[in-house]
């Protein structure tokens, strides 16, 4: 729960009131934060560096139990995600074994010109509310919990002003979180089909249409690709349909997420250093399960429907082999070089059947689909691949708004020749090891048509292992924000 007040910093009434600092300009106009400020700069060795806090307790002539300071660092670098980070530290320490609160101070005097208040303001919220976030579920003690409320302190007119996007915030952020949870959710409890009720029900409860094809649907659609992922599960594949569409819609995006709830690699089988985090394989249905719930709570104009394949990639008498060949929806054969490149496979079946029933003028789909995509772009940064010059230039804008970066990646024409096979239409894997992230965006493609298609692979950001800024260990839920953005500014996009 965020709000904003307005009432005079001397008077909240609160366990903790955050104020960011810089070392060389007071950004507060409030002569009592100025003057708290000026004494915290006092304190050896604060000095409001990037990073740094201090505590002051009680201070006098403040009804705050506390005063958090946080450094920001030097003022002319300070960029939006500085003041993320800064309000995702706040609340961070302000988090104890009770649900606390706490008030955070929104800077509201001299700024770089770039850096507008409401901007600032949403910054904030989005660094607190995804900072309040502790996944301790499974957990019979609970050290920390999350705070009960976040306010946000701002002058009257900018409480007025800003209540829409706070909401939108709040929407988006929401879905962020519920994204980490299906991710961090081990895969003993979350099967194709208890995965998919689970998204059903939370998008039904937006009003979205939610539809799940089980086994015996998938063989009649003839989706040859996502049955052989599938088939080495005690738990059968499904495909969920998450479709939105607002009254009058103004055309439609598709949106495909990888839903794979356990990559063991199948016959391929993944060694030990590799296997122990596959239950994080469907954090690029996580995502776009979550993106269309909350553009449908916020209202957008344009259709958006998820196209979710999920599937247990396993080991068993039933599983599907190398040197199978498979028939996708879209009637093209597929020898199968290797069982462990399975993402592509149901990917395949879900970009044709999306592209086929739907029409969409835009479809992009979000995959953890390639450990060379991490070797390309690290833990932090998506690959951004797609033939159409403007898209990609959207999607990396949208990225770089909300701080979830994507790196344009090439699809160079002469290396789809790595996919060939002497037997069948084509193989799941190149030849070598080389390009990895490359040659899967290859095979994709090969299953788009002639829609305008853009692929996400978030093999590395989906996940990190120690905490962030305003993220816990664990799924980080990157994508909600990147695909909402990227809905938003398709909606304001002249065609
Ligand atoms: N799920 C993995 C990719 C992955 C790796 C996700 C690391 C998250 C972190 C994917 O299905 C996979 O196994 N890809 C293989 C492809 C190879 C067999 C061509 C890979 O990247 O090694
Ligand atoms: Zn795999
Ligand atoms: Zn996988």
């Amino acid at each position: 729960m965020i709000k904003l007040t307005s009432t005079e910093p001397g008077r909240i009434k609160t366990e903790t009131l955050v104020i960011p600092v810089c070392p060389d300009r007071d950004m507060h106009r409030s002569p009592t934060i100025r003057s708290l400020t000026q004494q915290a700069l006092g304190c050896n060795p604060f000095q409001g560096e990037k990073g740094e806090d201090l505590s002051l307790h009680q201070p006098p002539e403040m009804k705050a139990g506390r005063v958090l300071f946080i450094g920001l660092g030097r003022h002319s670098e300070l960029t939006l995600e500085h003041f993320r980070q800064a309000a995702g530290q706040g609340v961070r320490l302000s988090q104890h074994a009770a649900q606390g609160d706490v008030v955070l101070v929104v800077p509201d005097g001299d700024m770089e010109a770039d850096l507008e208040r409401g901007d600032l303001l949403t910054a904030m919220a989005e660094g607190a509310l995804l900072s309040n976030h502790c996944p301790n579920h499974y957990k019979s003690e609970q050290k920390i919990q999350a705070l009960q409320t976040i306010r946000l302190h701002t002058d009257a007119t900018m409480t007025r002003k800003s209540q829409g996007a706070l909401k939108q915030i709040d929407t988006i952020c929401r879905g962020t979180l519920q994204a980490r949870d299906w991710i961090n959710q081990p895969a003993n409890e979350k099967t194709p089909d208890q995965l998919a009720q689970r998204m059903a029900q939370a998008a039904r409860r937006q009003g979205v249409k939610a539809t799940i094809l089980d086994e015996k649907k998938l063989r009649q659609l003839k989706m040859g690709a996502l049955l052989a992922v599938g088939a080495g599960s005690a738990h059968p594949p499904r495909l969920l349909i998450l479709d939105y569409t607002p009254p009058k819609a103004r055309g439609t995006i598709a949106l495909v997420g990888k839903g794979v709830t356990f990559d063991a690699g199948g016959l391929n089988m993944k060694p030990t250093g590799s296997i122990e985090l596959m239950k994080i394989d469907m954090a690029g249905a996580a995502a776009v399960a979550a993106s269309v719930i909350a553009t449908a709570e916020i209202g957008a104009r344009q259709r958006v429907v998820g196209v979710i394949p999920l599937a247990e990639n396993m080991v068993s008498g039933n599983a599907f082999r190398p040197g199978d060949i498979v028939r996708a929806y879209n009637g093209r054969t597929i020898e199968i070089g290797n069982t462990d490149a399975e993402g592509r496979l149901i990917l395949a079946d879900a970009l044709a059947y999306a592209a086929k029933h739907y029409r969409p003028q835009t479809m992009i789909d979000m995959a953890t689909l390639t450990g060379a995509c991490v070797v390309a772009l690290g833990e932090k940064i998506a690959g951004l691949f797609s033939p159409d010059d403007h898209l990609r230039g959207l999607i990396a804008q949208a990225g770089q708004d909300v701080h979830e970066r994507c790196w344009p990646m090439p699809l160079p024409e002469d290396y789809q020749e790595l996919l060939k096979s002497d037997l069948a239409d084509m193989r799941n894997i190149g030849p070598g090891r080389w390009g990895g992230a490359i040659v899967a965006a290859l095979f994709l493609s090969e299953f788009t048509g002639k829609t305008r298609w853009a692929h996400l692979d978030i093999a590395g950001p989906a996940y990190h292992k120690k905490a962030l800024p305003y993220g816990q260990p664990g799924a980080t839920g990157f994508g909600v924000r990147l695909l909402c953005r990227t809905i938003a500014s398709l909606q304001g996009e002249k065609r």
